[in-house]
């Protein structure tokens, strides 16, 4: 089975990206000029593909936030420096959203840019942190602040390199997936709504169109908004507080922060009589019956500090995006001093 999506970037190159397989696909998408490849991807994933991986050049980056920083990403300029890669050399990202988004950044900034591609192989990554040319690192705890908007070459999304993941992880990428469902495609979220988790885990055929819907929902709006000057602000549904979420409360990953912030809105969206009270609970009622979490961890508050801070502030404002329907959000530009009334109503 094999998709193919493409992208239109806004200096006219194209974006490909793939859901197929590895071994079918990947030697046919690399560039006809058969350039130098290099691999930049952790240990784990390195662990769990030897062969592919040491069939390639490869760089072996650490896991977790705290790798995505400067201090860290120097040691793979220098690298790459000490191999010898050039402006033609060719470097794949192999991981999860962690390598990808690092490896992006680093490809395009290394010689002021070289062409890059993704492989990624966690859910979110595959749906969400290899799709749509935000490549970003961390700066003293603030997620993403510094990065550039550049898309890869293409994007390989295998499923069957999701088999390895652990139940946790791969319910941290349904998190993104229900968030795509939620902001822009009805259809994909019934179809969530009828399968169990066991269900979408195992079945090949339905985890492909999982993942293909989920990409699409992110591209169309990608391509309309590649720089995130409006539509594209319809991504961070549920972010703004997953974001408070990570930082305030270290034990949830990303997607399971996404899950908590998705229901958070939805409430928020009900009391402001922009969601009706049922839409919201089929949203919430699905969040948990995929097994992930629905309530913060924190108190409000704690987490109103933090999304005060947060870097999509424009000014004294911030965008919360309220999810009107299924399939339908609107990105509403809101003071900070009206965020204790929205969350905490009762204050
Ligand atoms: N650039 C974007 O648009 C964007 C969008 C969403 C998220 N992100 C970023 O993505 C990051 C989170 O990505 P993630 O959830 O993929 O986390 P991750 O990259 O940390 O991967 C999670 C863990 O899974 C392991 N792993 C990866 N693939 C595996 C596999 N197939 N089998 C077993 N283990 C595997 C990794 O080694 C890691 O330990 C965050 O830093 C977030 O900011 C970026
Ligand atoms: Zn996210």
């Amino acid at each position: 089975m094999k998709d193919i999506i493409n992208i239109l970037c806004r200096e006219g190159d194209k974006s490909e990206i793939v859901i197929g397989s590895l071994a079918d696909e990947f030697e046919t998408l690399l560039p006809k000029d058969k350039p130098r490849t290099i691999i930049i991807t952790d240990a784990k994933v390195h662990a769990n593909n030897l062969d592919f991986v040491n069939a390639h050049e490869h760089i072996v980056i650490g896991q977790g936030e705290s790798s995505k920083t400067f201090i860290k990403i120097e040691d793979v300029y220098r690298q790459l420096l000490a191999m010898g890669a050039d402006r033609s050399t060719f470097v794949i990202g192999m991981g999860g959203g962690i390598v990808t988004d690092i490896t992006g950044f680093v490809a395009s900034t290394y010689m002021r840019g070289v062409r890059f591609a993704f492989l990624p192989t966690t859910l979110l990554g595959q749906v969400d942190a290899s799709i749509g040319g935000k490549n970003g690192v961390n700066l003293d705890g603030y997620k993403n602040i510094i990065g550039v908007f550049s898309q890869p070459s293409f994007v390989l999304c295998d499923p069957a390199l999701l088999n390895s993941l652990s139940d946790r992880e791969f319910r941290a990428g349904l998190a993104e997936v229900v968030k795509a469902a939620v902001i822009g495609d009805t259809g994909l979220f019934t179809l969530l709504e009828k399968h169990s988790f066991e269900e979408i885990r195992s079945d090949t055929e339905l985890l492909h169109e999982i993942i293909l819907r989920a990409i699409k929902v992110k591209t169309s709006i990608v391509e309309r908004d590649q720089h995130e000057y409006g539509e594209r602000r319809k991504l961070n549904l549920g972010h703004t507080f997953a974001h408070a979420i990570e930082k305030s409360f270290s034990n949830m990953s990303h997607g399971e922060a996404v899950a908590v912030g998705i229901c958070m809105i939805c409430n928020a969206a009900v009391r402001a009589g922009r969601l009706d009270a049922a839409t919201s609970s089929r949203i919430i009622n699905l969040i948990e019956r995929l097994g992930l979490p629905v309530e913060p961890p924190v108190d409000i508050k704690q987490l109103l500090i933090f999304t005060r801070a947060d870097k999509k502030r424009e000014g004294d404002s911030i965008y919360i995006v309220y999810p009107t329907a299924i399939g339908n959000c609107s990105a509403e530009k809101t003071h900070i001093d009206e965020l204790d009334s929205i969350f905490m109503p009762e204050t």
